[in-house]
């Protein structure tokens, strides 16, 4: 099938690359001129594991090719993807400039019956207002179908090839044909294409995310109750997480949730329900206890020091919102480093792979280490922001001959207390003793 994808983020390029992976001829547009050139060296403007490899593949086998040229990838495609960003508004809503914008490439370049799939994450009523734009612009024959995305940044191309689901809101037999189509290949073992009306597949994803994020902040509450009262959170959070109705995903504490969509979309989905007047009292409690978890590493430092930080040198191991992603988008580093440079702390920090996205942020007001113990060296307190790999099991003798302090608060209860207590560290976790 020919398939065009519109936008080329971490969603717009993974979508792509997989779609042509399963043999369909895809164009990927975008209308960022340096990501383009970039892509058709097979240069990838992302950190994603195993992406570069099917970008590589499928564009010297000819079946992904990149453009600027939006109308002519238009006009070529039988179906198109809408994958531009939709970024958080003034009002917290969903900023669909973007989305509007390709809708009326889209509409002046119609040349003939397609199927225009929403895979943005948008507000419900989006994929009807993308209809009427397009229907403005072109007396062509169309389809549209609202397809939200549920891929995990760091295991984009996993979660794309093997789905537990794909959601499709349709309202005619030529978009859902296509569809199922383009999906089947994904389902060779077990039918998950669940297919049902607009509004509900646009509601899904939102509601989705926002689970999500209300098991974080959930845990995070949790966790801050543990501390208080003696009880250790890992130890609740396997006592909750093998009950099946609960299960064990997504109950980690930490210091909140970021990235470019937990934090937007709990905002957009509040916006959507106090325009339709429905309470969001529950979904803006998730929010306000993010809010707040964000500020925990700080305190833990700033407790650590008696606030005086004037003069101290911390060390982050961490700046992405997660591990195995260069995304530093509302990252909890970020108002962490902020919070610390002004109450005149030095920052040196230390990520595998997010450094230059977080030197968009800092510029040079902090420090970058090209590994976790530089990043550590001089360093009065260590902080954990990122879950990563090579911060699991380090040489902690080394850590602690290359800090001049003992301070380590573990934003992520990557080690274990006592051990940690046993070396001479001053150590903090999250919801531990
Ligand atoms: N990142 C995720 O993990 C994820 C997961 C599921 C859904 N989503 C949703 O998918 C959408 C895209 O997210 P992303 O993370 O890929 O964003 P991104 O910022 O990585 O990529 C968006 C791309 O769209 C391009 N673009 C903007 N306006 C354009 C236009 N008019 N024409 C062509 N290209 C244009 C930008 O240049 C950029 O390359 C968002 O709605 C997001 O909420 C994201």
């Amino acid at each position: 099938m020919r398939v065009t994808v519109i936008g080329s983020g971490y969603v717009g390029l993974v979508a792509g690359a997989c779609f042509a992976e399963t043999g369909n001829d895809v164009v990927c547009a975008d209308v960022d001129e340096g990501k383009i050139a970039g892509l058709r060296r097979n240069e990838l403007p992302i950190y994603e594991p195993g992406l570069e490899p099917l970008v590589r593949r499928n564009q010297d086998e000819g079946r992904l090719a990149f453009t600027t040229d939006i109308g002519a990838a238009v006009e070529r495609a039988q179906v198109v993807f809408i994958a531009v960003g939709t970024p958080e508004g003034e009002d917290g809503s969903a900023d669909l400039q973007h989305v509007l914008d390709v809708a009326r490439v889209i509409g002046r370049h119609l040349n003939g019956p397609k199927v225009i799939a929403t895979k943005s994450t948008v507000p419900v009523g989006t994929a009807e207002r993308v209809r009427e734009v397009i229907r403005a612009e072109s007396q062509e024959s169309f389809s549209v179908c609202a397809n939200p995305e549920f891929l995990k940044e760091g295991a984009a191309v996993e979660d794309f090839m093997h789905p537990d689901r794909v959601v499709v809101g349709v309202d005619d037999d030529r978009a859902r044909e296509t569809m199922a189509q383009l999906y089947g290949p994904f389902f060779r073992k077990s039918d998950r294409i669940l297919f049902m009306d607009i509004p509900s597949a646009e509601i899904t994803k939102y509601a989705a995310n926002a689970m999500l994020a209300s098991r974080i902040s959930f845990m995070n509450q949790i966790a801050n109750l543990c501390e208080l009262v003696g009880a250790d959170v890992t130890n609740v959070r396997r006592g909750i997480g093998t009950d099946q109705r609960i299960g064990p995903a997504f109950l980690f504490p930490g210091p909140g949730y970021g990235g470019a969509c937990f934090p937007k979309d709990v905002k957009a989905l509040i916006r959507t329900a106090r325009d339709a007047g429905a309470a969001a009292d529950l979904l803006e409690a998730v929010e306000t206890v993010n809010q707040r978890q964000k500020r925990v590493l700080l305190h833990k430092v700033d407790a650590a020091f008696d606030g005086a930080l004037a003069g101290k040198t911390v060390a982050l191991w961490g700046l992405a919102f997660k591990a195995e992603t260069d995304d530093v988008r509302e990252s909890p580093a970020i108002p962490l480093v902020e919070e610390l440079l002004a109450r005149g702390a030095r920052v040196v920090a230390h990520d595998p792979h997010a450094m230059e996205n977080a030197r968009r942020y800092f510029g040079d007001r902090i420090g970058y280490a090209v590994d976790p113990y530089t990043a550590a060296h001089g360093a009065d307190a260590l902080v954990v922001v990122t879950e990563w790999l090579v911060y699991r099991n380090p040489d902690f003798d080394r850590l602690r001959s290359e800090m001049a302090g003992r301070v380590l608060v573990d934003g992520r209860n990557l080690y274990d207390a006592a051990r940690m207590r046993g070396l001479g560290f001053s150590y903090a976790s999250i919801g531990r003793p």
